[in-house]
């Protein structure tokens, strides 16, 4: 798998850390959070979504970049129609900028497409091409989402990989629990990523969703050494979510007063908190780890 993913790896197994990437001057440094599951249908791409407009809220520039190939897109979810995507980047046929889209409050957009897949297939001079024309769309972001798909496919692992920050969501169901730690140990046992954040999604609430927390972290720290897990919070399940979905508007937007909405805000808090130590790169780094060139 790790030699279909082809991403580098240094001898512990983590993925070599390319600390100077020749990027324009004055970048800043850019949050790039994964989100994923194993499972399928547990809540990513609004979590995503709402995530971003709490971001958004709190005054921090986000792009979601959807980089999910099934059919509950974050256009879909909010309403939107995008005419371009990432494969019209790369065939040449759109520049970057053309093809991001405008969501709700200052968030960009970079929909979904068959481009995403195509990534992980590029030849090195596409890849530096490609560098070269995602070079251009720094200029404003603080935070970058990335809205992965379920499973664990070799697109999903390169998403994770070239994130910073990991966060696995997870459901109630048994189904979910049992995929997100197959997600959890293959980034462990065959990357050496040895850090992730878990979100419960749907929960009966608070105590329900530490009580899930603390039953994946008890079978991580028994059988995955030196891993750390930590825990975000819960959403609560919430009949105003398939409602604000319905209405092709984030939550946020939509049922600003929902439970799940004011949990989504304490979350994003959290995330805004506790950054890691890490010395997050620009966004030219995340693109150089994603292409790994
Ligand atoms: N907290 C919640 N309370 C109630 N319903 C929810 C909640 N979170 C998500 N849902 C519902 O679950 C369904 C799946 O959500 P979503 O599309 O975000 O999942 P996903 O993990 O992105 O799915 P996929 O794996 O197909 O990309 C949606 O219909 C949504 O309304
Ligand atoms: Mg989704």
């Amino acid at each position: 798998m790790d030699q279909a993913v082809g991403l580098r790896k240094k001898g512990n197994g983590a993925l070599e850390s390319e600390c100077c990437f020749p990027g324009p001057a004055l970048q800043k440094p850019v949050r790039v959070l994964a989100v994923s599951s194993g499972k399928g249908g547990v809540g990513k791409s609004n979590v995503v979504i709402n995530l971003a407009m709490a971001f958004d809220r709190m005054g921090q520039k986000v792009l979601i970049m959807d980089a999910d190939l099934g059919l509950a897109n974050i256009d879909v979810l909010l309403g939107l129609a995008p005419r371009y995507n990432l494969s019209h980047v790369l065939n040449g046929q759109k520049r970057i900028e053309e093809v991001l889209v405008n969501g709700p409050g200052q968030i960009k957009i970079m929909p979904a497409s068959s481009g995403v897949q195509e990534l992980t297939k590029l030849t090195d001079d596409q890849k530096l091409l490609l560098l070269e024309l995602l070079d251009g769309i720094e200029t404003d972001i603080d935070i970058l989402l990335i809205d992965t798909s379920a499973g664990i496919s070799d697109t999903v692992l390169y998403f994770n990989l070239a994130a910073h920050e990991k966060i696995v969501v997870v459901t109630p169901e048994p189904t979910s629990l049992t995929d997100a730690y197959a997600l959890i140990k293959v980034l462990y046992s065959k990357f050496g990523e040895r850090h992730f954040r878990l979100l419960v999604n749907s929960s009966a609430g608070e105590a329900a969703g530490k009580a899930i927390f603390a039953k994946i972290s008890k079978v991580a720290d028994h059988f995955l050494d030196g891993l750390s897990l930590d825990y975000l919070g819960a959403i609560p399940y919430d009949a105003s979510v398939p409602k604000a979905v319905i209405q092709q508007k984030a939550l946020l937007e939509a049922f600003p007063k929902a439970p799940a909405a004011k949990a989504f805000l304490s979350i994003a808090e959290n995330i805004w908190r506790t950054q890691p130590s890490v010395n997050h790169g620009t966004i030219q780094f995340f693109w150089k780890r994603l292409l790994n060139v």
